[in-house]
């Protein structure tokens, strides 16, 4: 896994002549790209998320589900996601971010039409495992294209719009379920993704390659023409040399060993346990379940459908406030308060459902629904976008896209478990009990962060060392 990325190792960091006619127009061609090629982070959110909608009505045509063929159809899509991930890492470096996208979007429109068409319920589970080989892709590949053509100055603002895009996606998923859920359309609720996923297809056919993929290729004089559309004249001789010296810098790359060097070690362990620890705190559980859950308490399909783009609001939201803090206060101060606010909204769950019982009524509804938002605003705020944000940036260039394929792996199949098993453990433990139990698991997490995760505001990239934070701080 091999990949060249230009994250890194720009030298020059002085702003273009601003103002100018042609400087506004490049601003314009990377904001461009860049919002063509989220449209697939969109995509990520818009097919994790419609599920939470789709699972009331698939009765209609299927009969009663049992809980597993619920997950079943909700967790087919994230092993996908897992093999998407891993094959775009390689495909990204064969054939090109761009192709790569391309097939990715190709295969987006090929799964969701298929899922939207499913004659048979086990159809629906095999075009939902499709649908996720473009979701990991998608989750893997956005990123890195953003991150090679975006200016170093705007990158950290560029790979966190991503998370905006996949929150977006997940609000408006939510919305069309519930502006679907009077006629309990859920095919319409699927197919409907093909729309972005056309965009994204078309978009991309006019975007251009990553000059670092093209450096890397030897395609210089490409590569030039590419830059020429995004950077100033006098940026362009300073940064193809930065492209070839990150090309020089991967050949040394002996891919995922290279990983284990007991200096990457650590590094690599706190990409991992970020991207678990993300996923056993049990957002998706709230992203994909939450109108299921709210319903088996009491509320109507229409009702759990509005509580939950309230949800979605409140995500998309809070994930605006991250993206201007988190150049402002550091990753680790909205990491750390963020957890701490998903302990919080976590334990107002669990205990207005130990106190209530698993059916709940008037005041007790309300609070859990108000421990839900607190607990999604907090994760938006904090572990949401710092994990993407974090894996992007504590790699040295050499080893990023190896060491972020296998942290992205790790994120898809913690969230595979959690997503299998929460259905049946609500059966098993209670809500309470379940509820509880991520509060725990939020408090190890928080424990983890604070003595693990190091502050990566304002460090060049590639210059993290796995140490405690507060050496880290200290350097
Ligand atoms: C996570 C997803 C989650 C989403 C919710 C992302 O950072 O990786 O699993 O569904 O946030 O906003």
């Amino acid at each position: 896994m091999a990949h060249a990325t230009s994250l890194g190792s720009h030298r020059h960091s002085s702003p273009p002549p601003q103002g100018s006619a042609a400087g506004g127009a490049r601003s314009r061609a990377v904001v461009v790209a860049a919002a063509v090629t989220a449209l697939g982070g969109l995509l990520f959110g818009y097919d994790t998320g419609v599920v939470s909608g789709a699972l009331l009505f698939l009765q209609k045509d299927f009969g009663t589900l049992g809980a597993f063929q619920r997950e079943l159809v909700t967790a087919t899509l994230l092993i996908g996601a897992a093999v998407g991930a891993l094959v775009a890492g390689r495909l990204a470096d064969r054939i090109g971010r761009r192709m790569t996208v391309l097939i990715t979007a190709a295969v987006f429109i090929v799964g969701v039409l298929g899922a939207s068409l499913a004659p048979v319920f086990a159809f629906l589970v095999v075009t939902r495992f499709v649908i996720g080989l473009a979701v990991g892709s998608a989750s893997m590949v956005v990123p890195m294209y953003i991150g090679e053509i975006a200016p170093p100055r705007y990158r950290g603002a560029l790979v966190s719009f991503n998370q905006l895009a996949i929150t977006s996606g997940i609000l408006v998923s939510y919305l069309i379920d519930y502006g679907l859920a009077s006629s309990q359309n859920w095919r319409l609720m699927f197919g409907l993704a093909a729309i972005p996923a056309a965009l994204l297809f078309i978009g991309m056919l006019t975007q251009s390659e990553s000059p670092q993929w093209l450096v890397a290729q030897d395609r210089t004089d490409e590569a030039r023409a590419v830059l020429t559309r995004y950077r100033a004249a006098d940026e362009v001789d300073d940064e193809m040399d930065a492209l070839a010296h990150n090309v020089e810098q991967s050949q040394e790359e002996v891919g995922v060993r290279s990983l284990l060097a007991p200096k990457l070690r650590g590094l690599l362990w706190v990409g991992v346990l970020m991207a678990v620890f993300q996923q056993v705190t049990g957002i998706n559980t709230v992203i994909y379940y939450a109108p299921t859950l709210l319903k088996t308490a009491g509320f109507g399909s229409s009702s759990a459908l509005l509580a939950n783009v309230v949800n979605g609001a409140v995500n998309v939201g809070m994930t605006i406030v991250a993206i201007k803090l988190l150049d402002r206060v550091g990753r680790r101060v909205l990491l750390l308060s963020g957890t701490a606010g998903m302990v919080v909204g976590m334990l107002v769950v669990a205990l207005t459902f130990a106190i209530g019982g698993d059916h709940l009524h008037g005041g007790g509804a309300v609070v859990a629904i108000v421990g839900l938002l607190v607990y999604t605003g907090s994760f938006a705020i904090g572990l949401g976008p710092v994990f993407w944000l974090m894996i992007s940036e504590i790699y040295p260039s050499k080893v990023r896209a190896s060491a972020m394929s296998v942290a992205t792996i790790a994120n898809w199949l913690a969230n595979f478990v959690v997503t299998i098993s929460f259905l049946t453990l609500l059966s098993w433990i209670s809500n309470a009990g379940t509820f509880f139990l991520f509060a725990g698991l939020t408090v190890v997490a928080l424990l983890y962060f604070a003595v693990r995760v190091p502050e990566t505001k304002g460090r060049q990239l590639g210059d993290v060392q796995a140490r405690t934070p507060s050496a880290a701080n200290a350097a």
